[in-house]
């Protein structure tokens, strides 16, 4: 077992590539920036520069350097299946963001060929990596059989964050693809091996600044006779964060991902300053997830025990995300089409939503 840090190669280096380079940082002595790849060769050298690390515009030439051991892929998804299985036949380990691919059989095929390879493929679902998250699964015996899950994670986004969200058709899913992924591994995480018998998706859309659903919840039920509901909003000014999970000797609710309790006792809450305000967006301090997912990665190269999602996990993960937008769309299909309430005559010109509360309000349907 080699005590060596492990050498990594960032691929990405946008939005997103800070959280990962601050957890590089925080983890010196267990991995080593070695190299960093961008189409556009400044952001490359930018974020190579602190660390000594060698910056590239392709990423064929970092897989090529022998000190590169792993890559850390934070491109644009399109590209994460493609890049991560030209790392894959390099012989690199890969933590790659999530989504893990477009599809699940190509997240599969990927998560065999890394199995052939013998490289570790583990996928960025974050959100696994807080500390009450890892209290849950080290003590799940202790809280007897799992009878239901519930999930409440609602936001407030003032319209698109990145232009193609205004674009995306509604076909793809809009909340149900950027957002319930997050939700959907925590559940899945609870379940263990088992997919859902059935799912069902009510959706709705409240904002007019994208054509998708904004609003969603979701009902599945597991072999076992488990059941698991998911509420998610991007229309929520007071953001909520909250897992319910009912077990046979009690109940466990999780909160803002830091604060856990058993039977209402506290038993793991976050170090000072984490939650500044779990109410509004940007309250939380989310560092420590990308360093402890960082970590885990670095443990599972060395090949010692890890926390790391799978790639394998991660197919899972996006087939059911299918099964889930295709149920949106065949129950509601019509309120995505026509989100307006239908029309009272005689009360016109009363107001559906607080606009104070809501920020828009329902979509003026344009003709
Ligand atoms: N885990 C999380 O909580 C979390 C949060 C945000 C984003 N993400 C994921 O991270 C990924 C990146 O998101 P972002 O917001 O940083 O996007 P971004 O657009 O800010 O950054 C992407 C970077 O990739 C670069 N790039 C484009 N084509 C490339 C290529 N062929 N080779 C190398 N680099 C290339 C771009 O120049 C850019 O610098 C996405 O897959 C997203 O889903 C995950």
């Amino acid at each position: 077992m080699s005590e060596q840090p492990v050498g990594l190669c960032l691929v990405g280096c946008g939005r997103i590539s800070r959280a990962h380079l601050a957890a590089v940082q925080a983890l010196a002595g267990t991995v080593r920036l070695v190299a960093t790849v961008d189409r556009t060769l400044p952001a490359a050298q930018a974020a190579a520069a602190p660390f000594g690390a060698q910056a590239f515009d392709d990423l064929a030439t970092a897989l090529a350097l022998p000190e590169v051991e792993a890559v850390l892929i934070a491109s644009p998804n399109g590209l994460h299946a493609q890049q991560g299985l030209a790392a894959i036949a390099a012989g690199k380990h890969a933590l790659i963001e999530k989504p893990l691919a477009e599809s699940g059989a190509v997240a599969r095929q990927m998560a065999q060929a890394a199995d052939a390879a013998g490289v570790v493929l583990a996928v960025g679902h974050t959100f696994r990596q807080g500390p009450a998250f890892h209290y849950l699964t080290d003590h799940w015996a202790d809280f007897g059989t799992l009878r239901a899950v519930e999930v409440s994670s609602c936001v407030r986004w003032e319209g698109p964050q990145a232009p193609w969200w205004a674009t995306k058709p509604r076909e793809e899913g809009l909340i149900l693809s950027l957002f319930a992924p997050h939700s959907l591994d925590f559940v899945q995480l609870c379940m263990g091996a088992d997919d859902p018998i059935r799912v069902h998706v009510e959706a709705a859309r409240w904002q007019s600044g994208w054509q998708g659903e904004d609003e969603a919840m979701i009902i599945m039920a597991y072999p076992g006779r488990r059941l698991a509901s998911i509420h998610i909003s991007y229309n929520q000014p007071s953001i909520i964060d909250r897992k319910v999970l009912h077990f046979s000797n009690g109940v466990v609710e999780i909160e803002d991902g830091e604060f856990l309790r058993f039977n209402r006792e506290l038993l793991v809450q976050p170090e000072p300053g984490v939650v500044r305000d779990g109410r509004v967006m940007g309250g939380r301090s989310l560092g420590h997830y990308f360093t402890n997912q960082l970590a885990e990665f670095a443990a599972a190269v060395r090949g010692r025990p890890h926390r790391c999602v799978t790639g394998h996990d991660a197919a899972r993960t996006i087939d059911l995300m299918d099964r889930l937008i295709a149920s949106a769309r065949a129950n509601s299909a019509a309120d995505l089409i026509d989100p307006a309430p239908p029309v009272d005559p005689n009360a016109a010109a009363a107001p559906v939503v607080d606009p104070n509360a809501f920020g828009p309000g329902p979509v003026e349907e344009k003709a």
